[in-house]
């Protein structure tokens, strides 16, 4: 079937009724920063604390394994998935970690007369890009003969429809691997991922298929994990060799939970996504700047 374009095909080998997501368990394939580390979870909870907010709504819990550490950090948390209604009203801290990335978005490429084309679920190339996706692309992620690219438009269009949401004093993050238009990949990121190892993306519903989002376009102010959780106090400080002498119990858990903060912290890994954050009231702006700057 090779007329549907990729952008169906995806979203059907991920969560049609034979998809990936409606038989595995996610953690069996791919890990996030929720299952590196318990910090991870609660440096957000400080975030909540922070801001004054007690509830949390976790967008794409997965398993749920985030609200477990935000429920033992006294936090409300309503767990929402695929398939579940979006309420009129996001009220708290509205978290999506590695939600948008797996949001099907059409590839594109560009042909040798410059045109971009929609790739089908061969990733043969299809009718040439139209409408609002041309204009996005023109905007946002413009290419020449030769290059791929994801049309971010229906993670933008997802992310829209939280922020529209937003009670007042609330924050809305979404936390994922990215790029900036300054730093697009020329080829594309689409990829797929079976037993915790990178593979073709087949849309045959074998294996995760995601593609890293443009962050620059959902609207935002951007901050990386790094940065963030730094901020947040988490650190990759190993405890003093002096500990392991007085109290070497407590020794290992420091130097455990130092080698867990730089996993979350690591440059070139989970520490180089992004938080791509929106308030909509200018107190919750400023003092989600003032948490969140490293
Ligand atoms: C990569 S997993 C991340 C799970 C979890 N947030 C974590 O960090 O471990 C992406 C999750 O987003 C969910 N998802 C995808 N599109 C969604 C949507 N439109 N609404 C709610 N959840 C969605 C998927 O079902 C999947 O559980």
């Amino acid at each position: 079937m090779t007329s549907a374009t990729f952008r169906t095909a995806w979203y059907d080998a991920l969560y049609g009724p034979e998809g990936f997501y409606r038989r595995e368990r996610p953690a069996a394939h791919f890990r996030t920063s929720v299952h590196a580390s318990p910090l991870f979870g609660q440096a957000l909870a400080r975030l909540a604390h922070r801001l004054d907010l007690h509830e949390v709504v976790d967008l794409g819990a997965g398993s749920g394994e985030l609200g477990e550490v935000l429920r033992a950090e006294g936090l409300s948390v309503l767990d929402i998935e695929l398939g579940d209604e979006l309420p009129d009203a996001l009220a708290g801290l509205v978290v999506a970690n590695e939600l948008l990335d797996n949001v099907p978005c059409e590839v594109v490429e560009w042909d040798d007369d410059g045109a971009p084309r929609q790739l089908l679920s061969d990733l043969s190339p299809g009718p040439v890009v139209e409408g609002n996706d041309r204009e996005w692309l023109e905007r946002w992620w413009p290419g020449e003969a030769g290059d791929r690219a994801e049309v971010g438009i229906t993670r933008d269009e997802f992310w829209a429809s939280v922020v529209s949401r937003l009670t007042p004093g609330s924050l809305a993050v979404a936390i994922d691997y990215g790029h900036l238009k300054s730093d697009r990949p020329g080829y594309g990121t689409v990829t797929g991922f079976r037993n915790g190892r990178e593979c073709d993306p087949v849309p045959d519903g074998s294996c995760d298929i995601t593609a890293h989002v443009a962050l620059d376009s959902l609207g935002g102010s951007i901050v990386r994990q790094r940065d963030a959780l730094r901020s947040l106090g988490v650190s990759a400080t190993r405890p003093s060799l002096d500990l392991a002498q007085t109290e070497p119990l407590r020794y290992l858990s420091e130097l455990s939970s130092a080698g867990e903060a730089a996993e979350l912290l690591a440059p070139s890994g989970l520490g180089a996504f992004g938080w791509v954050w929106t308030a909509t009231d200018a107190d919750t702006v400023r003092r989600a700047s003032r948490a969140l700057s490293a």
